[in-house]
This record gives structure tokens, sequence and C-alpha cells, in this order.
């Protein structure tokens, strides 16, 4: 048994959130008042996300994600990362933070089997980070990646938002991280994803403008290949860099077509798209792993070709009715 779809896509790869709580409030993810919270009841607890992911590691899962909402305000996620860590067949556990926490907590994280982070970071500059994020201090996050860059994680991805009209003047600042340091700054598109939102119609930009700057800044780009989980990342260098650039397209490029992921809500629905509706309840299967098995055979045979959200129709019907910090991107 692999966890195949109708379309020949292998999946490896899960993405656990473990909360749908966060430390920020930022703006494409989120409204001013945050969303509905789930209650701690129906949050799947870490015993039984590591029996979800122990009866899945036979099917093939290989590679783990944490995600929240954040997840480093959830107590104890040390523990959790220690618990996967000893499962055989699981080859790597990975974090996605904004970093906040990430300096006073990374000894722990480290010490329990966490290989990589991932953080999101959208601005370099104080007042437009607290413009994006609400709430944060863009010094707390960089004192994140300057502890993960002490410790030697590697590769060390920093996920940019590109968004008209607040950071698109940083394309230069992000673009010079990476030649001096060995960070993978990563653009992603910014997706109108909760299926209302009115701001993506202003602030949406396409990646080819950063491009595009690199190019007017005289930086020579060249295709960048084999760092590790970029699946879904077009990748290049700059002439000399340390880093690299990425580029995540999800508005005008799918890249479905090669999509390994898979989702687990904090509430323990499984999701095998990011982007469409079909979730499942396996909290119930949870202590029989034969049903897990079923159930994700299942859900995956449910995956569609690719999602709906392009150009010409962003707010698609059939997008998920979950805000990223629900889903955990
Ligand atoms: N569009 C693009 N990226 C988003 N993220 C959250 N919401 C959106 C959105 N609407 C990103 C976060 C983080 C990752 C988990 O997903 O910045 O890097
Ligand atoms: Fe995979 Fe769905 Fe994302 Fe496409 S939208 S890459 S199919 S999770």
């Amino acid at each position: 048994m692999i966890l195949e779809d109708n379309y020949g896509r292998k999946h490896d790869y899960l993405r656990i959130s473990i909360t749908d709580r966060c430390n920020l409030r930022c703006i494409y993810c989120m409204g001013e008042g945050g969303v509905k919270l789930l209650d701690h009841d129906s949050i799947l607890t870490y015993e039984e996300i590591i029996k979800f992911v122990k009866a899945l590691v036979p099917l093939g899962l290989k590679k783990l994600r944490i995600t929240g909402g954040e997840p480093l305000v959830r107590k104890g996620v040390e523990n959790l990362i220690g618990g996967l860590s000893q499962l055989d067949g699981i080859e790597d556990i990975a974090l996605t933070t904004n970093g906040i926490l990430l300096e006073p907590m990374i000894d722990k994280l480290l010490a329990n089997g966490l290989k990589r982070v991932n953080i999101s970071l959208d601005s370099l500059r104080p007042e437009t980070f607290k413009k994006i994020s609400r709430v944060g201090n863009v010094s707390d996050v960089l004192k994140g990646i300057k502890a993960a860059l002490k410790k030697g994680l590697n590769p060390l991805k920093i996920n940019v938002v590109l968004m008209k009209g607040f950071n698109d003047d940083e394309i230069y600042d992000f673009l010079k991280l990476t030649l001096d340091n060995p960070i993978h700054v990563r653009f992603i598109e910014y997706m109108p994803l909760d299926g209302h939102d009115k701001m993506w119609k202003e602030r949406y930009l396409p990646l080819t403008v950063v491009k595009e700057k690199a190019v007017s800044l005289g930086f020579e780009l060249q295709r960048a290949e084999g760092i590790i989980g970029n699946g879904t990342a077009e990748t290049w260098k700059i002439h000399g860099s340390q880093g690299t650039v990425g580029f995540i397209n999800p508005v005008s490029c799918h890249f479905c077509e090669s999509c390994t992921r898979l989702r687990l809500t904090a509430d323990g629905k499984f999701k095998p798209c990011l982007y469409w509706q079909e979730e499942i309840n396996i909290r119930k299967a949870i202590d029989d792993p034969v049903k897990l098995q079923e159930l994700i055979q299942y859900g995956l045979k449910m995956k569609h070709e690719k999602h709906r959200m392009d150009l010409e129709n962003p707010i698609a019907e059939t997008g998920s009715a979950r805000s990223m910090v629900q889903i955990g991107g």
C-alpha cells in the first residue's frame, strides 16, 4: 500500500497543524478580530498525533512538518517532536514558525530531534513588520534567525509573502540577505485563502516582479537545485551568494502536478489538499491503525488534480472554508 492518489502522485510528506492559536495576527492570514478558535477538547493530543503518524509510516510517510497557527505557542511542542523523531521510518522533522519564540526555545527543540525550521518573515523593518503582523516585533524574529544560524540549522528558509504597498520595496533587502548569509529566502504569492479576501485584489503581486527587480539591480540569477524540501519552490541563486532565492507561485502557476503533501488539522481532520474543502475526521479511528490507513487511502482518492485558484478566478467557490491560521499553510 502506498499513499497514491488518482493522478499517480505519491505522498510521503505530512504537514501537521498542532494549534489554531497564534501570537501574531498577520493581515493576510486573519481579520482584525482573529478567527473563531477551536475548543481545547477538539484539539488532537500529542499522543493522538503520534498514533496517526505511526499508522501512516508503513504506507510511505517519511517527512513531517509541524505548523499552526503558531506551533511554538502550544505547550510541550518539544515533547511531540521528541515522540515523532523516535518513530522508525520518519526521516525528517521540520517546523514552520513565525520565529517570535524561536530563540528562547531552540535548544530544547533541537535536543528533541528537530532538524530544520522555516521562518515566516514578511518585513525586515520594524514599522512594516508591525503593520503586517499587527502586534509583533521584528527584533524577536531576527533573534530567532540568528540563533538558528548559530546552531547551524541548514537549510534555513525564510518565507516572505509579497504584498503590494507593504513589502515590495524590500525586495533588495531580502535578496541581499541571501548574498551574505546561508539563508534561503522564498517569496510566496499572496493567496486569497479564506475565500472572501477583499484585500487580495489590491495587494496581490506576481513573483515575476521579484525577478525583474533582481535583474534591474544587476543581480545575475542562476538556477539552483537540491535544497531539501523545496518541492513547491522554483529555486534560483544570485551569482556568488551563500543562500538561494525561491519562488512559490500558487496563484499564477500551479505546482499541483508535483504535490506530495498531506495535511492534518489541529482538530483531527485529514486534508488531501490545502485549497479544497474535503476533510476527513480521523479522530474516531485514532486507536485503529488499519481503519486510519483506510480513511487516508479513501481521502487520497478524493484529492483533485489541482486547485482552482488562479488569476481569472482567484476566489473559487470550491476553496477551503478555513483560513491559513486554521490549516497551517
Ligand atoms: N498567502 C500566502 N501565504 C500565506 N501564508 C499564510 N497566509 C497566506 C496567504 N494568504 C504563509 C505564511 C507562512 C506559511 C505557513 O504560509 O506566511 O509562511
Ligand atoms: Fe497540493 Fe492542493 Fe497545494 Fe495543489 S493546492 S499543491 S494539490 S495541496
